[in-house]
């Protein structure tokens, strides 16, 4: 007992001597912005760094999937206060602090160039959706189609894991089925449609059955195995449904919190795979009906901000006019907001 409180009293006078700025945060005004905060150059790791965070605090954190300090960051004080039961302005000086010590390290905007030009855009079969999202879905961001049953989510998650293989010969697509709706039968005629060997397209798709949320959050873990271990080229992670699990897992209100927690986690990891290896993840998403949020659509995406924030382009997919289907780019960090138009058929996506 002796020796971890000595311990630990040791680690904060290292930490206050570390962070000497620290204290400043603690008594500054929590809203104001966070401009000043990254030219720090001190990089702290642990949660336990934060201000206000002991280790009881430390422990809840983790135990609530709160176990570094992009999880952190990314929370709102609400979250933090139900997990931890601490007070919402301590909430708020921990995200903040957490954020002020996410050194990522600043790279130059040519060096960033460079790194886009990396970027493969993963083709849909519509040109229309490929023009609509600049050319096609992009690896390093987590893309999000929410959509109503039967609205094209799966297909194009299907024509992905064909296509990205015509690009390039050597992609292995990772699809993680929670609905039971990955068809290999469907990958062979989509192959067949754009010239390519049918049973090398599908020995290049590696599936999994997610049977429950925890399930599918350590598949989505596997997939650096895939890449590092197994040295596979995996360019495209398909999630479908991201939130189906979750949505049924986590009912009623009380616990809401924990589910948005723990999805937030698997995003987390999922935005760090896709940004790390320079892959597409695709992740679908349900939709339901609440008249009173969100662009005064009727219909609503599951999994609020969490998912919103993470995702870096979000699509809306529902039925059009005659059996078409239309998607609308409802969020992306550099194209316009816009509509296109197309069909869903045996040979894949059809424009109009
Ligand atoms: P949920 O998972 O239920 O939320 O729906 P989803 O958005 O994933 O729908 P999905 O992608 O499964 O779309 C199913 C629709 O695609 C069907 O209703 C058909 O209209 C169309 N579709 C699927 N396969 C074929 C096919 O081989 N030929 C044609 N013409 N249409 C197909
Ligand atoms: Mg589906």
């Amino acid at each position: 007992m002796v020796r971890r409180k000595l311990i630990n009293t040791g680690d904060m006078e290292q930490v206050m001597e570390e962070y000497p700025e620290q204290s400043e945060v603690e008594e500054s005004n929590v809203d104001e912005p966070l401009m000043k905060s990254p030219i720090s150059p001190i990089k702290k790791s642990l949660i336990e760094d934060l201000p206000g965070v002991g280790a009881a605090t430390a422990q809840k954190l983790r135990e609530a999937g709160y176990s570094d300090m992009m999880s952190l960051a990314v929370s709102s004080p609400g979250e933090l206060v139900e997990a931890t039961g601490v007070s919402e302005p301590v909430a708020r000086k921990m995200i903040q602090a957490a954020r002020s010590s996410l050194d990522m390290g600043f790279e130059s905007g040519d060096d960033l160039l460079k790194k886009r030009e990396r970027v493969i855009k993963v083709h849909t079969g519509s040109k229309v959706f490929d023009d609509l999202m600049g050319g096609g879905f992009e690896t390093g961001t987590i893309t999000e189609c929410f959509g109503e049953f039967g609205s094209g989510k799966t297909q194009l998650g299907h024509m992905l894991a064909v296509n990205i293989q015509k690009q390039d010969p050597t992609a292995v697509a990772v699809y993680i089925d929670t609905e039971n709706t990955f068809r290999p039968e469907r990958i062979k005629q989509l192959a067949e449609a754009v010239g390519l060997d049918t049973n090398r397209v599908l020995s290049q798709i590696k599936v999994a059955r997610a049977y429950n949320s925890d399930h599918q959050m350590l598949l989505a873990e596997k997939i650096e195995e895939l890449i590092q271990e197994q040295n596979l080229n995996v360019k495209v992670v398909i999630v479908d449904s991201l939130t189906a699990h979750f949505r049924a897992e986590f009912v009623g209100r009380g616990t809401l919190a924990d589910r948005q927690q723990k999805l937030n986690k698997h995003l987390h990891h999922l935005l760090k795979l896709a940004d790390t290896c320079n892959l597409l993840v695709y992740v679908t998403n349900q939709v339901m009906s609440k008249p009173d949020q969100f662009f005064g659509d009727p219909t609503q995406a599951i999994g609020g901000h969490i998912v919103a924030h993470a995702c870096t382009f979000r699509i809306y997919l529902r039925k059009g006019k005659k059996g078409s289907r239309v998607a609308k780019l409802i969020d992306s960090p550099d194209k316009p907001e816009g509509e296109c138009n197309f069909y869903v058929e045996t040979n894949g996506l059809r424009d109009i």
